[in-house]
């Protein structure tokens, strides 16, 4: 079960970045053109795939060997020290909660009655910021913290 969500989590890490950078593109591209009911949809998809990332996510936080369980065998103190420790309890989490949020306040203005222009612009504001902090928070295989992980499952 535990093995399965963290493939799930790492599939989806794509579906996000895909579907953020077609939210700021098309967003980009149609900028003075109608907010239409597929701009909206795609910041729909995003925001319900974010939020299950989260769910994910937080089930691994409590149940699995990085979160939780290491802040509480090994302490406090020896967490934030290690920077890869450190990566897994707080800062993934804080910065992927902090993404989401903003993925939320996106989609939110595209729902508002304002000008087309306007839901053009607080899309590209909000996802494209969003993308910046996912971008910085995943554990690359290339980093510290990323360390003998996978660019996809399977791989
Ligand atoms: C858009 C949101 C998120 C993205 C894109 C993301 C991405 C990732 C990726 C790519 C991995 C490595 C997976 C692997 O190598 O198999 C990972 C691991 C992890 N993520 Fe996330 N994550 C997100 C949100 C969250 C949140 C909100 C939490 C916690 C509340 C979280 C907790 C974890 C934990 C604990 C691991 C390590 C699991 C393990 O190796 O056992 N993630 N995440």
């Amino acid at each position: 079960m535990y093995n399965g969500m963290l493939h799930l989590h790492s599939v989806l890490r794509w579906v996000i970045l895909i579907l953020l950078l077609v939210a700021v593109y098309k967003s980009l591209v149609d900028k003075n053109k109608p907010f239409t009911s597929g701009h909206r949809k795609t910041g729909l998809f995003l925001m319900i795939t974010a939020d299950l990332m989260l769910l994910i996510g937080v089930y691994q936080w409590i149940t699995g060997p990085h979160g939780l369980k290491n802040i509480q065998s090994k302490g406090m103190s020896v967490v934030m020290k290690n920077s890869v420790l450190r990566f897994y309890a707080f800062e993934h989490f804080v910065g992927m909660v902090a993404a989401i949020i903003l993925i939320h306040i996106g989609y939110s203005y595209t729902k508002k009655d304002l000008p087309d222009a306007t839901k053009h612009k607080r899309a590209v504001l909000y996802f494209g910021l969003a993308l910046l902090v996912i971008l910085t928070f995943i554990p690359w295989p290339f980093r510290e913290a990323g360390a003998g992980r996978v660019w996809f499952p399977g791989m």
